[in-house]
């Protein structure tokens, strides 16, 4: 159709579905699209298949794996027996599932090999609402283990394409579902703490705002709310709240091959004055100065004030990858990491990102993009 989405009913789609789903039954890996990413995706309850996505993506063995389910029924087989999922959950899943949002579980030993959780007492589940993902695991009929479906320390694709080019020929095969909606991954979140609190592990597709909205609702009396921890930063990226990060947020991440470079302000952007930017360029032109030209890749948003004093200064070659409008921070979601890959394929040398507020899909995004960047600069007037 006009969105590029695949029509899972058509005739070439169930033949690629079967034939997906029959590679994990024979425990291969296959590529598929998400909401949020495209993942790799092995049969869950086999270690052997599991740890043919670790080998493909170079991962390390500490880092656990998602495990993507099309049904509560599938859900309840993975978790401990009889075991009865908490209020709390009921109501996320009631919200957000089928969705970008990633639950930790206890998990059941005898079940999924310690592989898939690197032996941590818990198991990250998720339901994904992407049609392909839905009916490629309930064809394979077994939980779905997927990360996304890059090398390990790459920007996470939102095209088959970009998984074409960074994983070609070490995976048995790649659906096609176009570019994934959210662009980023799932939230990941512990609700199993003692003190009834929400860690947000990973901010993601479904926002901080969001969750505390649905328990509003939910619990009429606000002593029941609990409270949803997460890393913020302030302006001077002092971490401000405690709540523990998942083991892969460790390490550095979602980088393309060439330098990223976050720009910041403390002050409003429109306040900035136009020599303020030029000066800040004049020192990245010169730090990197070969001779020739230099390219860069713009990550802003289309209406930020600090887009046309940057491409004003013509001593470099623009290539602008805009992310929606500033009020749009769930666009520039999307955009961050296909505008990343997209960049480093168009061979820019280097590449500039203008972050955004943390709050709502702005906090998923600044997460990313503080990881993905080799440098950040803060460019305010004095
Ligand atoms: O949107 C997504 O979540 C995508 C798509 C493919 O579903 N998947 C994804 O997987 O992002 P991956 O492996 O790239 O990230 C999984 C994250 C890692 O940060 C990992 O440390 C964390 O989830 N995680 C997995 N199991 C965990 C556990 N038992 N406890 C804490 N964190 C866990
Ligand atoms: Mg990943």
């Amino acid at each position: 159709d006009a969105a590029g989405k695949p029509v899972v009913s058509s005739q070439k789609t169930s033949e690629a579905l079967f034939r997906a789903a029959r590679l994990l039954n024979d425990k291969q890996t296959v590529a598929f699209p998400t909401e949020t990413v495209y993942g790799l995706g092995a049969d869950a309850l086999d270690a052997a298949a599991s740890s043919k996505i670790y080998a493909a993506k170079g991962r390390p063995p500490d880092n656990p794996l998602i495990v993507h389910v099309s049904s509560r029924e599938m859900l309840q087989r993975l978790l401990p027996v009889s075991y009865a999922i908490p209020p709390i959950y009921e109501i996320l899943i009631r919200h957000f599932w089928p969705g970008p949002l990633t639950l930790l579980f206890p998990t059941n030993p005898d079940v999924i090999p310690s592989l898939i959780t690197a032996n941590q007492p818990t198991v990250a589940i998720r339901m994904p609402s992407h049609p392909v993902a839905r009916a490629l695991i309930a064809l394979a009929d077994t939980a779905v283990a997927a990360p996304s479906a890059n090398s390990s320390g790459r920007p996470s694709p939102t095209r088959a394409e970009h998984v074409f080019k960074d994983l070609n020929g070490k995976i048995a095969l790649i659906l096609d579902g176009g570019a994934c909606d959210v662009g980023l991954e799932s939230t990941v979140v512990d609700g199993l703490h003692e003190d009834g609190n929400i860690r947000v592990l990973r901010p993601g597709g479904v926002t901080v705002e969001g969750i505390e909205e649905a328990l509003r609702a939910e619990l009429v009396d606000s002593a029941a709310i609990p409270r949803v921890l997460v890393h913020r930063r302030d302006f001077r990226d002092e971490v401000m709240e405690q709540a523990p990060t998942t083991p892969g947020m460790k390490y550095r991440h979602y980088s393309p091959t060439v330098p990223v470079v976050l720009l910041k302000t403390s002050l409003p952007p429109s306040t900035i004055q136009p020599r303020t930017v030029q000066a800040f360029l004049d020192s990245i032109v010169k730090e990197r100065s070969s001779g020739k030209r230099l390219s860069i890749g713009l990550m802003a948003p289309s209406d930020s004030p600090l887009l046309t004093k940057m491409t004003a200064y013509d001593g470099v070659q623009w290539v602008p990858h805009l992310l929606g409008r500033l009020s749009e921070p769930g666009i520039s979601a999307q955009r961050l990491f296909d505008g990343l890959l997209t960049l480093d394929n168009a061979g820019v040398d280097l590449i500039v990102v203008e972050g955004l507020k943390e709050e709502k899909e702005g906090l998923a995004f600044m997460n990313r993009v503080n990881k993905a960047a080799g440098e950040t600069v803060w460019i305010e007037d004095v």
